[in-house]
């Protein structure tokens, strides 16, 4: 297997990636000098004689005599070849490698090919002759230079048109079925977008990986999308940033929002750094495919509710990769697109510089809704305020616990103890997080909950099992295919897929299958439960240790010795918990 041209280089992705970080996942490192040391993953020893140099991003065992670069390291202890450790890396950083000479990669290949053709074909559509696709666009007020740039093309309303164009050209069914290009029924083939305007989704590296179809007038769904598939993944990719990627250089930040339309009409309007989710709750991938070009993203998402928790959650997601994100509240229209047609450029660059950043946001949107020149008032944002520095290194927290002491006219101790929080508070404590898990709640499925749903699949008997756990689920889709599990199982003692599936838009039923076909855990399902109960605990314990942390840094000479004798006993009781796990994965 070689890898060459385009796409990211064996170079660019080490350039990429910080060996510290990939082993300091799975070997605990501690600093030493310009160094980290651990012990050695790769023989027995009890002192540390592993060493990482962060400067040379290599490897080295003085005892084993093991060493290497992060490629090497992910070989060895991943049990991998050369390659499988390349894509592995790869997958895990959103970098796109370009593989030459494999046969998996001339298959994408000609994926790639065959969605380049159905482009060129939805925009000779668009720009040839009078259609309803162009007139949409026309009307909503984007100029024609702006449609050319971003490939915007018709797929008319003919039942058939894309597919008998490729058929006359020979391009087998089974890629058009793939690419969802066409659907099939009763033996028969249709186009999968029908009088929509179509938005081609391209990659970094200039590929056409799929599209985006919006309807003409009130066709549902308003927005219909390619399915995942083997060249197309929505939660790797961020619409425009082939496009945009020099803007957001150039400026150095982007920013980053819901829609095709916010996307154009920003662009339009002379804000060229943009780039947009797709209406995805932004994901890791994502927040590492930016990472590339820029360490500062804005959020501008929609307006309404769905929009500003969707911030909420980016916000967690682009920080937790290092990434400084500040937070834009369109004041006038319901999105970007509304408001910079109605308002300008200057005025949205106004926004942007009124942007706030994570803590400010959440704070601010905890102020929003409390009166606070009341006494009550006051006390209920001081705990959610308190709840939100919880969260926050005890840094930051000391500089917010200042302004809003000095905001309030409370004590900064009052205010610490708050935070450090007391046993008589557990109750409410569990109410404010219940809230905050509402609207951070993530639409998609994670894997632990993906595996459990699975085992229930495979075994319904494990939902007795599960009723003990149902805090597992943090997503609202997660949530929503456990309970009607439940439910069937309580009816009928078993239930099967289609049971489920029954129940679920078309939209959810198909990810839902999609997540799951790709796991196996026939005959292991007990060890599959207990492991995947096992991890949860884990990470619940490991959550729990940095909240301790926090709020004990936090503490001064004004907390009292109770409450840290109380914190610190609460500390070493879920480290105890965490090493019986067998330690941080
Ligand atoms: N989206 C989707 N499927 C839907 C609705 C939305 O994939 N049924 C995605 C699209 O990428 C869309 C984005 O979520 O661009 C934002 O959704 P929304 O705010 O509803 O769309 P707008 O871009 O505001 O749509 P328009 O201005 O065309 O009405
Ligand atoms: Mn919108």
């Amino acid at each position: 297997m070689g890898f060459n041209s385009g796409g990211a280089t064996i170079e660019d992705l080490k350039s990429q990636i910080n060996i510290v970080d990939v082993i300091g996942r799975v070997v605990p490192l501690k600093r030493a000098g310009a160094n980290y040391k651990g012990v050695c993953p790769f023989h027995n020893e009890k002192t540390p004689s592993f060493v990482v140099s962060e400067q040379k991003q290599i490897f080295t065992c003085f005892g084993c005599g093991a060493t290497g670069d992060v490629i090497e390291f992910t070989k060895r202890y991943y049990n991998l070849d050369f390659g499988e450790a390349v894509e592995k890396l790869a997958k895990e950083h959103g970098i796109e490698l370009k593989i030459a000479g494999s046969g998996g990669n001339q298959e994408r290949e000609k994926y790639y090919e065959v969605n380049k053709e159905a482009a060129r074909f939805f925009y000779r559509a668009f720009t040839e002759g009078k259609n309803a696709g162009y007139t949409y666009m026309k009307k909503r007020g984007i100029e024609d230079a702006i449609l050319k740039k971003f490939g915007i093309g018709y797929a008319d309303e003919s039942w058939d048109s894309l597919y008998q164009y490729f058929r006359a050209k020979g391009v087998e069914e089974k890629i058009l079925l793939e690419l969802g290009l066409i659907s099939e029924k009763n033996g028969k083939y249709y186009d999968k977008f029908r009088n929509r305007v179509i938005f081609p989704i391209i990659n970094t590296s200039g590929k056409v990986i799929g599209f985006g179809g919006r309807a003409i007038g009130d066709a549902m769904p308003k927005y219909l999308n390619s399915p995942e598939n083997k060249i197309f993944q929505k939660k790797n990719n961020i619409y425009a940033l082939n496009t945009t990627k020099q803007d957001v250089g150039k400026e150095g930040y982007a920013i980053l929002v819901e829609g095709y339309m916010d996307v154009i009409s920003l662009y339009q309007g002379g804000v060229r750094n943009v780039g947009a989710s797709l209406g995805t709750a932004l994901t890791e991938n994502q927040a590492k495919l930016l990472k590339r070009y820029t360490r500062n993203v804005i959020l501008s998402y929609d307006a309404d509710a769905a929009g500003q928790a969707a911030a909420v959650r980016g916000l967690e997601v682009l920080s937790a990769e290092d990434i400084k994100v500040k937070v834009l509240h369109v004041t006038d229209g319901k999105d970007p697109d509304e408001y910079i047609k109605k308002n300008g450029k200057e005025a949205f660059l106004k926004l942007v510089s009124g942007a706030l950043p994570m803590i400010d946001y959440k704070l601010n949107a905890a102020k929003r809704e409390l009166d606070l020149s009341t006494e009550d008032g006051k006390i209920d944002y001081i705990k959610k305020a308190s709840e939100i520095l919880r969260k926050v290194s005890p840094a930051s927290a000391d500089i917010y616990i200042k302004k809003l002491s000095h905001d309030l006219k409370i004590a900064e101790g009052a205010i610490r103890m708050e935070i450090l929080g007391n046993n008589n508070n557990v109750a409410e404590t569990i109410h404010v997080r219940k809230n905050n898990a509402e609207t951070e709640s993530v639409q998609y499925i994670n894997n632990l909950e993906a595996t459990l749903l699975k085992v229930l699949l495979v075994n319904p008997y494990f939902s007795e099992k599960m009723l003990e756990y149902q805090e597992v689920f943090e997503s609202d889709s997660g949530r929503k295919v456990l309970n009607l599990m439940f439910e069937k199982y309580g009816l009928s003692g078993t239930f099967e897929l289609s049971d489920i599936m029954d129940n679920l838009e078309p939209e959810e039923s198909k990810l839902l299958t999609e997540t799951l076909d790709g796991i196996i855990v026939a005959g292991n399902e007990e060890q599959v439960f207990d492991e995947c109960i096992k991890k949860w605990k884990l990470n619940q314990a490991v959550k729990k240790e940095q909240e301790l942390i926090n709020r004990l840094s936090l503490a001064d000479e004004e907390t009292s010795s109770e409450a840290i004798k109380q914190l610190t006993g609460e500390l070493m009781q879920v480290q105890k918990e965490i090493n019986s796990f067998g330690g941080r994965k």
